[in-house]
């Protein structure tokens, strides 16, 4: 026995007291403001469907039962809606469930997986999480580099993640990208496309990665209520993969990982496409409007498909440091505004923004207009 402390004690694995734990947005503002907007996890300026509230309250006298552990209801009203194959779907609580199963499937000290520049930080956490390696490969033009992605493929990879649209920057990779992406991996790598924000695109040459998980053995999308659906409180996620994919997924997930609650409350979400349409083209139009009104502010903007948006601040001279991020955001959250830091993305000039409701946008607006003046 050792009188060291440190050893009489359990100890994480190697490697666990490395993973930077991950900051979510801020919830509050400053005390005593009457009004406060939260613009920094991407919510929905609309919450959920009223149909999803309805089913959520329906199920509270039945919470003494387990739910379905297989989510059946909610799988099929995923499959019907987006058409796809009911037995190819597994739903998770949250999409980060999914995200961190994979990781633990197909990862173990030793192997690597990429990710990209600005990538979404939790699944570092995830992969470093297995004891593997994560190797970040520099972006272009703040969107992901699938020459670069390809250049970084070693023998020891075994996994790619890449959402698209990316979070924090917005941006996208059009389908023909992708594809090539794919075309240039070994087929053992397995390839993530999380398709959080996948709803809110309105492009043709957007796809969020169906036809690529129906032909292929190696590519799985993940995907969220907690983003178009307005149910991130409630977390839910799904993902769709390959038949041998969803069956070693089946063998390690928690036997009860959605609540019933997020079963019923999923089903309606999912049902309820007026919701969906109507929160869409809300973004579609506000997300325009504030990329041009920041724009006319001098502010540079990530070109978003997303709910959010990057805003870069103006660097050194310029301003002489009176317009950074982190003035803005303070001076923002002085009036009820509260955005998201994104200096652990690698922009620390940089604050994002969810898009709100029309007031809230209006407000973000008008509060720099004032910021930027002096
Ligand atoms: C790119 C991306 N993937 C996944 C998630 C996690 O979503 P969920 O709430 O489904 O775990 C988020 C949430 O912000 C995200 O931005």
């Amino acid at each position: 026995m050792t009188a060291n402390h440190q050893i009489n004690r359990p100890q994480p694995n190697p490697g666990v007291m490395d993973i930077e734990a991950y900051v979510p947005g801020k919830a509050t503002a400053h005390p005593g403001i009457a009004k406060v907007y939260k613009l920094s996890s991407n919510e929905s300026p609309f919450g959920a469907s009223p149909q999803a509230i309805e089913a959520m309250r329906d199920v509270a006298g039945r919470m003494h039962l387990y739910p379905d552990g297989r989510a059946t209801k909610l799988r099929e009203a995923i499959a019907e809606t987006h058409g796809l194959n009911v037995s190819n779907i597994v739903a998770f609580n949250g999409s980060g469930e999914a995200l961190a199963l994979l990781a633990r499937i197909y990862l173990q000290p030793g192997a690597e997986a990429i990710i990209t520049e600005h990538g979404f930080l939790t699944y570092k956490i995830y992969i470093q999480m297995t004891g593997a390696t994560a190797v970040t490969v520099k972006e272009k033009d703040e969107r992901a580099d699938v020459d670069a992605i390809l250049a970084a493929v070693t023998d020891r990879t075994r996994a790619i993640f890449i959402a698209n649209p990316n979070n924090p920057t917005g941006t996208y990779l059009p389908f023909d990208e992708v594809r090539r992406l794919h075309a240039g991996l070994p087929r053992h790598v397995l390839l993530v496309l999380d398709a959080a924000y996948g709803e809110f695109v309105r492009r043709n040459d957007y796809e969020a990665g169906v036809e690529l998980v129906a032909g292929n053995e190696n590519v799985v999308m993940t995907r969220t209520f907690s983003k178009v659906h307005g149910l991130g409180g409630a977390r839910i996620g799904w993902c769709y993969a390959p038949g041998h994919i969803v069956d070693a997924v089946e063998r390690v997930r928690d036997p009860f990982n959605v609540t019933a609650t997020a079963i019923e409350a999923g089903t309606a979400a999912m049902r309820d496409r007026a919701h969906v349409t109507m929160s869409v083209d809300h973004n579609i139009r506000w997300l325009e409007w504030l990329t041009e009104q920041l724009s006319q502010l001098g502010l540079r903007v990530t070109p978003s498909v997303g709910n959010f948006l990057l805003m870069h601040f103006p660097a050194g001279e310029r301003s002489k440091g009176r317009h950074r991020a982190d003035k803005a955001d303070e001076y923002l959250l002085a009036r009820g505004f509260i955005l998201r830091r994104v200096t652990a993305y690698g922009f620390p000039n940089a604050l994002r923004m969810t898009v709100g409701t029309e007031e809230a946008n209006r407000g973000v607006v008008q509060a720099l207009t004032e910021f930027l003046k002096d």
